[in-house]
Order: C-alpha cells, then sequence, then structure tokens
C-alpha cells in the first residue's frame, strides 16, 4: 500500500492508538498522544513534570488535517470510539505523570478518558480555546469541571480499549489487573449531564486471566481477549460478565486456548464493525518462543490464525513475522477491491504533472535531455520493459537532481524499479505510475541506475548510466 497523504501532528509528542470514529461516518481519526511534555516545547520547560501536559488529536478525516486537541491529564495508550458518533475514550497508564516505572505503577488506579465529542465541538464555536501552533486546543484536564471530558477509574495500567459490536459496550484490558473493565456507554450522559459517579458506567468486569491486553469480538455476544502473561486467548460471554457483576452466580469464560507466545494484539474477521464474524481469530504474538529454528539473535515472532468453531478455536496457521506484530485488522475480500493498475491522472503524482508542464515535458513521453534550472536538473525518463526511455545522462557534481519515470507498462503486475547505485536511491514504479526521486549527485564518476524488480528475461539489462562531471575547485 503507499500513503494518500502523512501529516504532522503538532503538541502530541508520540502518537500510540490510532482509531476511526465509527459513525455516523469517519469525520474523525483521533490519535493519542502517548508521551508527556511541556505545552510549548521550546526548553523554557525542561525537567519539571509537573509543568507536562498531554494531547488528544481529532484529524479531519477528509481534508487530513488536525481538527482538534484537547489537553488531558495523564498520557494515553489506547483509543476508540462508540457506534453512535458521540464519545471516544482513550485508555491511560500514567495517570500519575510518572517519569520511570515505579512512579508510573504507584496509584492504585488509573483511568479512561470519555471524550464528549458534541460538547467540545461545541466549545470550539464558543471561542473556549487556545490555539497552538495552528491547533485549536480545548482543555480537557481534570478537575476544569468542563463537559470535555471524564475520567472513569480503572484499575493501575490498563491496555487496550475496544468497542463491541454490540454498539453498548466498551472493553478496557486490565493489564496489571486480571480484569476487564467493562463500560455501558449508553450510562455515559449521565456522566456528563448527571452528574453520576464515573464509575457507574462499569457493568462488569470479569477475572479472565493474568494481563489481559486487547480485546475483539465475534458479532455473537462474545468477547476475545489476549492474556499476555497466560499465553492465551480467552473466549468470555458479556451478557454473562454483566450478570456475574450484579451478583449472579455465572462464569463468563467460555473457554481458553493456548498460543504461542505471549499474545497483544487480536483481530476477528470485520470485528471492528457491526458485521464482525465468528469466523477466523488472528493472535498476534510478542514472542515465538522455540517455534521456529534460530535464526541468530533476534528472533521472528509469530501470528497464529484460528478457525472459530463453536466454542472451540483450532490453530489453522503459524507464521513468522517480523517485530512486532502490532495490531491489524481483518476484512472480508470483497471489500478489498483496489485497481490493478494506476490511473494516468491520479492526484498522487499532481506535483510531477505540474512541475513536467512547467518544463514543457509529457510524463508519458519523457525529455530527450535533462532539464537544467540552475544547479536543480530533472529527469524526466519513462520504462516499459526492458528499458529506461534514457540510456544515459549527464549532470555536474553537485547538482540536485530529480527523477521523474513513468511506468508506461499496463501490464497488471508489471511493476519496474529505479535504482541508483551509491546515492541510497531505490524506487517502485507501478504499471502507469509516476514516481520521483531527488538526490544530490555529490561524486563525480560514473553510476549506473538499474531497474531492481524482475520484470523480463532481460531485467538484468534494465540499467543506464549517470555521468557527474567534475565540478573543479
Ligand atoms: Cu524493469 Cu526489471
Ligand atoms: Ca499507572
Amino acid at each position: 500500500m503507499k500513503p494518500d497523504k502523512i501529516i504532522e501532528i503538532p503538541n502530541a509528542k508520540a502518537i500510540h492508538g490510532l482509531r476511526p470514529q465509527k459513525w455516523p461516518r469517519t469525520n474523525y481519526v483521533f490519535c493519542n498522544g502517548e508521551d508527556e511534555g511541556p505545552m510549548i516545547n521550546d526548553g523554557q520547560i525542561l525537567d519539571s513534570p509537573k509543568d507536562y501536559v498531554n494531547f488528544y488529536t481529532a484529524i479531519d478525516a477528509d481534508k487530513m488535517t488536525v481538527a482538534w486537541q484537547v489537553l488531558v491529564s495523564g498520557n494515553l495508550d489506547n483509543t476508540d470510539a462508540d457506534y453512535d458518533g458521540k464519545y471516544a475514550f482513550s485508555t491511560s497508564y500514567n495517570s500519575e505523570m510518572g517519569m520511570n516505572t515505579g512512579d508510573m505503577t504507584s496509584s492504585e488506579m488509573d483511568h479512561v478518558v470519555v471524550f464528549n465529542i458534541a460538547e467540545i465541538e461545541k466549545g470550539l464555536k464558543a471561542g473556549d480555546f487556545q490555539e497552538l501552533n495552528g491547533v485549536k486546543v480545548i482543555d480537557g484536564r481534570k478537575g476544569k469541571n468542563k463537559n470535555y471530558t471524564r475520567y472513569i477509574p480503572i484499575a493501575n495500567n490498563p491496555h487496550g480499549c475496544n468497542m463491541a459490536p454490540d454498539k453498548i459496550h466498551l472493553c478496557i484490558g486490565g493489564k496489571l489487573s486480571p480484569t476487564v473493565s467493562v463500560i455501558d456507554v449508553r450510562k455515559l450522559d449521565d456522566l456528563f449531564y448527571k452528574n453520576a459517579e464515573p464509575r457507574s458506567a462499569i457493568v462488569a468486569e470479569p477475572q479472565l486471566g493474568l494481563g489481559p491486553l486487547h480485546t475483539c469480538f465475534d458479532g455473537q455476544g462474545n468477547a476475545y481477549t489476549t492474556l499476555f502473561l497466560d499465553s492465551q486467548v480467552v473466549k468470555w460471554n458479556i451478557e454473562k460478565a454483566v450478570q456475574a457483576y450484579k451478583g449472579e452466580k455465572i462464569d463468563p469464560i467460555v473457554t481458553k486456548t493456548d498460543v504461542h507466545y505471549q499474545p497483544g494484539h487480536n483481530t476477528t474477521m470485520m470485528g471492528e464493525t457491526l458485521q464482525a464474524e465468528a469466523k477466523y481469530y488472528i493472535s498476534m504474538n510478542k514472542f515465538s518462543k522455540d517455534r521456529f529454528l534460530n535464526v541468530g539473535p533476534l528472533k521472528p515472532e509469530n501470528e497464529q490464525v484460528f478457525l472459530i468453531e463453536g466454542d472451540k478455536l483450532t490453530l489453522v496457521h503459524d507464521g513468522p513475522t517480523f517485530a512486532e506484530p502490532h495490531d491489524s485488522i481483518c476484512v472480508h475480500r470483497s471489500i478489498v477491491n483496489p485497481k490493478t493498475v494506476w490511473d494516468r491522472n491520479d492526484p498522487m503524482w499532481e506535483d510531477a504533472r505540474k512541475q513536467a508542464a512547467a518544463d514543457g515535458v509529457k510524463l508519458e513521453d519523457g525529455a530527450k535531455e535533462p532539464i537544467r534550472d540552475g544547479n536543480k536538473v530533472r529527469v524526466y525518463m519513462t520504462s516499459q520493459a526492458p528499458s529506461f526511455s534514457m540510456e544515459t545522462f549527464t549532470v555536474k557534481q553537485n547538482d540536485e537532481v530529480t527523477i521523474y519515470v513513468t511506468n508506461l507498462d499496463d501490464i497488471d503486475d508489471l511493476t519496474h524499479g529505479f535504482t541508483m547505485g551509491d546515492h541510497g536511491v531505490a524506487m517502485e514504479i507501478s504499471p502507469q505510475q509516476t514516481a520521483s526521486v531527488t538526490f544530490v549527485a555529490a561524486k563525480a564518476g560514473v553510476y549506473w541506475y538499474y531497474c531492481q524488480w524482475f520484470c523480463h528475461a532481460l531485467h538484468m539489462e534494465m540499467r543506464g548510466r549517470m555521468l557527474v562531471e567534475p565540478r573543479g575547485a
């Protein structure tokens, strides 16, 4: 996959958990700021943690711009949103605002922050924000007594934050506590508008095993929680957990299945949608522990696929994976339906198109010679198996060179590459795509460029030379 757009998020120090708003549509993408820091990070405040803050960020999903941020107390770990478009949630393992492990685990309780989206939007409209690095920041810290946030106490150092497809239950992994705290989102209005006690929104807190991290769902009222320390997945019934919390003698645990080894994230088919299915379960394990041949000190980690059949989970696939398998989604193949070749008019390379037009060049024709613009040089070439349209070009030492390659091949899967030896340059150009790369030709000499995708019987011969003339002393 290629990103459409990458943006920088100001103010927040590190983004950990990230989720799209689920309903009524993805207006926002919510991003947790994990690391605390000074509100204005310009060196005036350094080793003074009492002055640190943290930021929750909402990205405008259509424009890919920062919509707003909320100042919060404590750090932020994982996030999710409800299915009504009203609330978003974040777990915090460091409500203590500690700077070392001892301090970060010193409290009995941390919290989950509940963000009231309508109230935040209302506050912004009313001008109740400060502007910080071009972003509207609203103050949702504890004790501000505003309707932007509520803090629900959760046993110390919670982790996962997952909304069930029953539209009601939010599951918070206890991590240090053997419990999952279940919040009924229908009770959250009372926290904001009736001053209800924050923990009144918790409707279940089943003891499931050691190290509960993340939870996923099968659309049939069951939840699957990874137990990091027990190296198991526990399947449990949400409604039974609610009944047990009310005092009924009922065990919500359906079954426990060993995984290999120490799982973190997990996924079910369509599990983060209302179409969650009881079909496949994926366990992303943070260790492989002797599962594979020793390949050296850096071991592969392990992803496992289980078939869900009734209460039973049957292992159907193990696969080594690079460190670390960190969250995934699993969707039905019918909704993964990309184009097979690029559209020549894709906005992805709009900048290249504009630059080519300014240079009097058509991307699909390429240019015969490099175009010189001061010490900037632009090279337009095309690729068609098994050759580039330019076999050689000449630049001067220290020129800033931009290479545009337009792949004229339109056969599915006929990708070319462009690698410039000794310059740290290697890119991929899929069928009908234009890609570009800029580098400085710092050293005089002869440098070969070549295609690094096996595209043709004469793939090895798909190469050319860049001649770099010495600039002189
Ligand atoms: Cu083009 Cu290999
Ligand atoms: Ca803590």
